[in-house]
């Protein structure tokens, strides 16, 4: 897995020294609001860590932890998954409270979009997002991805799906 890099995150490979930070991510009830079942224990959040870290040696699956480029602090998490063979590659991300509002998930989303139909080049890249959750909403379509609508989630009930092809990605940059 490559390291990545935006103005004003590095993108790191996930490791298990990231996991305590991590694990107060994942337990946090804000963060976690609109996020699969909601907050998780030490035990889920560290299953799910090491699903990714194993998953991690076979592209396109990748976990980046994001961390702030001036202080190296963790901010949050980038993530590229398939989450049954033969579903399309989906994108995922979180960041803890203190560093919202700041453009930073919008700067990782764009790069593992990147790579994702770049350097890897899948053919479209997915993300599902409650439908209350309106940052999300905002931060995939500032990175170019595209409103599909409402449809059944991963994990039950509604959600919003946004979509990008590579074809689609290829043009927007073309045209830019
Ligand atoms: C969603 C989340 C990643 C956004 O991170 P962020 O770094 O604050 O996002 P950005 O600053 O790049 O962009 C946020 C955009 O959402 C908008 N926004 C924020 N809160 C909003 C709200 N309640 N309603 C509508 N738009 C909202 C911001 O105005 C901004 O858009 P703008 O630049 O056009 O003004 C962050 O809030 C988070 O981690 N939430 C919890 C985890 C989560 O829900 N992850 C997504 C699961 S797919």
């Amino acid at each position: 897995m490559e390291r990545l890099h935006t103005k004003s995150l590095l993108l790191d490979p996930l490791s298990r020294d990231d996991f305590p930070w991590l694990f107060a991510l994942y337990a946090d009830p804000v963060v976690m609001r609109y996020i699969g079942t909601g907050p998780r224990d030490e035990a889920a959040a560290r299953a799910n860590l090491e699903w990714f870290m194993a998953q991690s040696r076979h592209p396109p699956f990748g976990y980046w932890v994001l961390r702030e480029r001036g202080t190296g602090d963790g901010v949050g998490g980038a993530m590229l998954m398939v989450r049954r063979e033969g579903l399309p590659v989906e994108l995922g991300f979180l960041l803890a409270q203190s560093a919202w509002g700041r453009g930073l998930a919008t700067e990782a989303a764009a790069a593992v979009i990147a790579h994702a139909l770049g350097t890897l080049q899948v053919p479209l890249i997915e993300a599902f997002i409650d439908v209350k959750n309106a940052a999300s909403g905002a931060v995939l379509r500032k990175a170019g991805m595209r409103d599909q609508g409402l449809c059944p989630g991963p994990y039950g009930g509604t959600d919003r799906k946004f979509a990008l092809t590579r074809d689609d990605w290829l043009a927007g940059r073309e045209g830019a």
